[in-house]
Order: C-alpha cells, then sequence, then structure tokens
C-alpha cells in the first residue's frame, strides 16, 4: 500500500467499540456509491477512471505536452477551484514548490484566472513579456468569470504576437463535450483551438486525473502514465467493501466518530512545503463536498514546522474543535546534513551529521505527541514519497474516503450549490443581462 494510515496518535479518542459502530453505516456508504457507479447517470466517473480513461486522449495529452514543451518557456494554466488546485497540488508535489527556479529546460508553469485581482493578473502577463507563451484555458461549465476574464487579457496578448492565426495552435482549451451557446467549447470550436474533454460525469473538484490536470502536469515535465498507474493501484486496493482492512473505509470511519464527537474541523498537515497546494486541493475537495445542508467539516490546512510557530498555538491550546489529518513522506527528494562547525556557537552541533529529514521526522513525532496530549485526534497517512505515482495514489484514495464520508454524513458530496449563491449577486452588481435587480 503507497498510504498506511496510522492510528498511534489517535489512542483515547476512538475506542474499538466505536470503530466497530460504525462498520455498518460506513459499508451502506461505500455500497452506495458502488450502486451509484453501476448507475451512470450519477457523478462518479472518477471512480472508473484510472482504467477507464480516453485512451486516444491521453496520448493526445502527451502529443500536446511535447509540442508545448518545445514551443514555449511560459505555459499560463487558466482556470479557478477544480479547473487549477489539482494540477498545481501535482506540480508542487513531484517537482517543488520553486520548479519554476528550477526548472532548467522546462517551461515555467504560471496559473491565471483564479482571482479577479488586477495585481495578480498584471505580474503574470509581465512575466510572460518577451517569452514564449502558449495557454491552456480549463473550465467544465466553460462560462466561469474569472478564467474568461483572464483568457481575454491573454488571447489579446498572444494574438499581438504572433497574429490570429499564430496563436492557435498556442490555445488550448479543456472543457465539456457538449457545444451550447456562450460557451467556452462554442468558442473553442468557432476559433479552431484544439480542446480536451472534461468527461460529463467527473466534477471539478474529482477531475485531476482528467485532461483537467493532465495537460498541465504533462507539460510540467511529470511523468502522467506513472500518475494513473498509481490511481490505478489504489482504485484496485479500495475497490471492496472489506471494513477491516480498507484503508479509505476506515479513514472516513474515524473522520465520522470524531465529528460526531464534536470535532468539526479537519486540518490537513504535512511536514513539507511542497505539499501547500495538496493542502488547498484537500479543503476544496472536502469543503464543496461536504459542506451543505448546514452539515460538514471544515477544513483547513498547514505546513509544518512553519505553522507550529503561528496556527502550531492554536492547535495545541485553543477550542477542542479540531482533528488533523497529516501526511508523512519516507523520503526527501535531496538529502541535506547539517555540516560540521569547530566553534558550535550557534548550539546545534548536537546533531551535525543528522540529515533534515531526521530532524524533521523528529519535530514531526514531537508535535504529534504534544497535540495529542493537548487534546487534538491525528489521523496519520504514511507515504513513502512525493512522486508521480504516489499523487496517483493519493488522489484517489482521498477522492474516494471524500465520496464515502459524504454518503455517511448524509449529503450528496458532487454538488456544490453554494458556490452559485455569490455568482448571482457578484453578475447583479455588475449588470449581467438577465440578472437586473
Ligand atoms: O469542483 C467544482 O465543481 C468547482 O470548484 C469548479 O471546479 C469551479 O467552480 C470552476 O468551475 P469551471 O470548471 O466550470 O470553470
Amino acid at each position: 500500500m503507497s498510504i498506511k494510515l496510522e492510528t498511534r496518535f489517535l489512542e483515547g479518542f476512538i475506542s474499538d467499540a466505536e470503530m466497530a459502530s460504525m462498520k455498518e453505516k460506513t459499508v451502506a456508504a461505500a455500497e452506495k456509491l458502488n450502486s451509484n457507479v453501476q448507475d451512470k447517470s450519477q457523478p462518479v466517473g472518477w471512480v472508473t477512471l484510472p482504467e477507464n480513461y480516453d485512451k486516444d486522449e491521453f496520448a493526445r495529452i502527451k502529443a500536446a505536452a511535447k509540442r508545448i514543451r518545445e514551443m514555449c518557456d511560459v505555459f499560463v494554466v487558466i482556470g479557478i477551484g477544480g479547473s487549477y488546485l489539482g494540477a498545481r497540488a501535482a506540480i508542487e508535489f513531484v517537482k517543488g514548490e520553486n520548479h519554476n527556479l528550477l526548472s532548467g529546460n522546462d517551461p515555467m508553469i504560471l496559473f491565471a484566472g483564479n482571482s479577479i485581482d488586477s495585481d495578480s493578473l498584471y505580474e503574470t502577463v509581465e512575466l510572460c513579456r518577451g517569452k514564449r507563451v502558449a495557454i491552456n484555458v480549463i473550465s467544465k461549465s466553460g462560462t466561469t468569470t474569472e478564467p474568461a476574464i483572464a483568457f481575454r487579457v491573454f488571447r489579446e496578448l498572444l494574438e499581438k504576437e504572433y497574429g490570429k492565426e499564430g496563436s492557435k495552435e498556442r490555445i488550448f482549451v479543456t472543457t465539456d463535450a457538449r457545444i451550447r451557446p456562450g460557451t467556452l467549447k462554442e468558442f473553442a470550436e468557432i476559433e479552431g483551438y484544439e480542446t480536451f474533454v472534461v468527461p460529463d460525469d467527473i466534477g471539478g473538484r474529482y477531475s485531476v486525473l482528467s485532461a483537467v490536470g493532465l495537460l498541465p502536469i504533462a507539460v510540467a515535465g511529470c511523468d502522467i502514465d506513472a500518475m494513473m498507474a498509481g490511481a490505478q493501484k489504489a482504485r484496485k486496493e479500495f475497490d471492496n467493501t472489506d471494513y477491516e482492512t480498507n484503508s479509505v473505509m476506515r479513514y472516513a470511519a474515524i473522520r465520522n466518530i470524531l465529528h460526531a464527537k464534536g470535532k468539526d474541523m479537519e486540518v490537513f498537515g504535512a511536514f513539507v512545503p511542497d505539499l501547500r497546494f495538496t493542502g488547498e486541493w484537500l479543503k476544496q475537495l472536502f469543503a464543496e463536498s461536504e459542506g451543505k445542508e448546514n452539515k460538514g467539516i471544515f477544513p483547513g490546512s498547514v505546513i509544518y514546522s512553519t505553522d507550529l510557530h503561528s496556527v502550531g498555538q492554536y492547535v495545541q491550546e485553543g477550542k477542542r474543535i479540531i482533528f488533523q489529518t497529516v501526511i508523512t513522506l519516507g523520503a526527501p527528494r535531496h538529502t541535506i546534513s547539517i555540516p560540521h562547525d569547530e566553534a558550535n556557537i550557534d548550539g546545534i552541533g548536537y546533531i551535525e551529521g543528522k540529515s533534515l529529514h531526521y530532524v524533521n521526522d523528529k519535530a514531526f513525532l514531537g508535535s504529534m505527541a504534544a497535540h495529542r496530549d493537548g487534546g487534538i485526534p491525528n489521523v496519520i497517512l504514511e507515504m513513502p514519497c512525493a512522486d508521480e505515482e504516489n499523487f496517483g495514489y493519493m488522489v484517489y484514495f482521498f477522492e474516494k474516503a471524500c465520496a464515502v464520508s459524504g454518503y455517511i454524513l448524509g449529503i450528496n458530496p458532487f454538488d456544490q450549490p453554494g458556490v452559485e449563491a455569490y455568482k448571482t449577486n457578484m453578475f447583479r452588481l455588475l449588470g449581467k443581462p438577465g440578472y437586473e435587480a
């Protein structure tokens, strides 16, 4: 198994009897998910995606990524929410958060259209000046305002540089397969841009292993075959309803037991800054899936040891409404050992020669024990290392855990009706036709 569910820092918070009492509900939730897969009308295409993905499109993604890597210095990925976070999480997980500064011959990967802030968009455009640019606009609905604005700005930039015809080979569109008036798909058809599909039965936050994530991930130089292989491995391991051995089901059960005991907030943690966007992706996955009908666990995220010096205080001694789910990695990509210094004025001579990974592990063990003793249950998910295969595996693990957990909670984990409320107000304030007060 690529994720080991470790419960030693949960001791005292959940009894065997409580775990056993959650069996029936958890098995029922997993069976409901399975029956929805058979049904085909439900948005659960991600369950079988690791095997059933469109192989022709996958080959086209790899071919496009190869061309893009040859023809551009900067690849701008335009999208928001589920059309943004998965790709960024994957690239930083595998290549590191400084991949753009250390990328060698790889194109720089920039993200746009994930806010409406003018400074952010201005700076992204400035970073492209004088560089060879290609863009990928991603929107399942094809109508989301934030990416639509950024797409206009970047289209103008490309058309000025390469002309209307020349920019066509530099614009890639990932969207719904159906052509509907006023959508990105219709636009792409009219202009003749190459398109990739967000499958109908896969919602935004469950779409990272479709073209939504795979094209930017492949352009960044990650091995998407290995990523799909990792997801396939997870699919095989968790495609059962054996409550005693299935870690997805056990994690879903643990979350709901803790929630029923007043733990209303789950903090996703890691001791590796490269997992910052994994935390962002997890927050979106769980918040949009579970937070509805006045229910749900509020997700937060931390990077330790950085955040031990900020929110760590709250975790240790604040309101006891939190549990943590912490991802650990067995090995870093690079090893640094603490150098010898004869003078030892800084007083850290006692750890000289030790690797940073060793010290980080002690920070992990020390803080988990302290948080547990302070009343915080900690679920530990141990992973061997941060590579493509483990990313694919992890995505599948969490997607399935989120769906099973949501069914236990009694909500539909695949819609997001609340996301629409702000849009209606904003459109009215902007004077969008059809949204007048
Ligand atoms: O998970 C979801 O459905 C949302 O977060 C969407 O991904 C997000 O709102 C962006 O939507 P779209 O891809 O339609 O532009």
